[in-house]
């Protein structure tokens, strides 16, 4: 869960780094999973910048969540050699059976569904990864069997 005084702490160890906005919010979300609005102030203070430009990176990269995830994250690739290899026909799949677009979260709070754009996995498209574990050569029979694992 979001926690400021965490928040504070990776904030103050990471302002000197080189292009620190990025790192900041790179290491709020990897800490908690998203960066909430309260993080804007906060990160703003420390670098000496406007809210508006912080709330300007964070909005600007898709990768970075500003809702909290559901308790697993499945990722679909959704780049070149996935999609020729019927990536586009899983997605709309995992988006029906999840009932959500990408970048949602499942009603339950089981899944949220998001896009990537390649994973190193090109040799065994169509891949995608679920939390911290990658899996190639998804048919729709291995997506429903991940989608089931992570909704279980
Ligand atoms: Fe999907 Fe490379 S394009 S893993």
């Amino acid at each position: 869960a979001w926690d400021p005084t965490r928040a504070s702490e990776i904030i103050a160890a990471l302002a000197h780094k080189e292009g620190p906005t990025l790192v900041i919010l790179h290491a709020l979300q990897e800490a908690f999973g998203y960066v909430p609005e309260a993080a804007v102030p906060m990160v703003a203070q420390a670098l000496n910048l406007s809210r508006a430009e912080v709330h300007g990176v964070l909005t600007f990269y898709p990768d970075f969540r500003r809702e909290p995830p559901g308790r697993h994250v499945l990722k679909l690739c959704r780049a070149e050699a996935c999609q020729a290899a019927g990536g586009d026909a899983l997605a709309v799949h995992a988006e029906t059976r999840l009932g959500v677009a990408f970048g949602g979260t499942c009603a339950d709070g089981s899944v949220t569904l998001e896009p990537v754009y390649c994973l190193g996995l090109c040799a065994t498209a169509p891949a995608a990864m679920l939390n911290d574990r990658v899996v190639g050569r998804l048919d729709t029979k291995r997506l429903d069997r991940l989608m089931a694992e992570a909704q279980r």
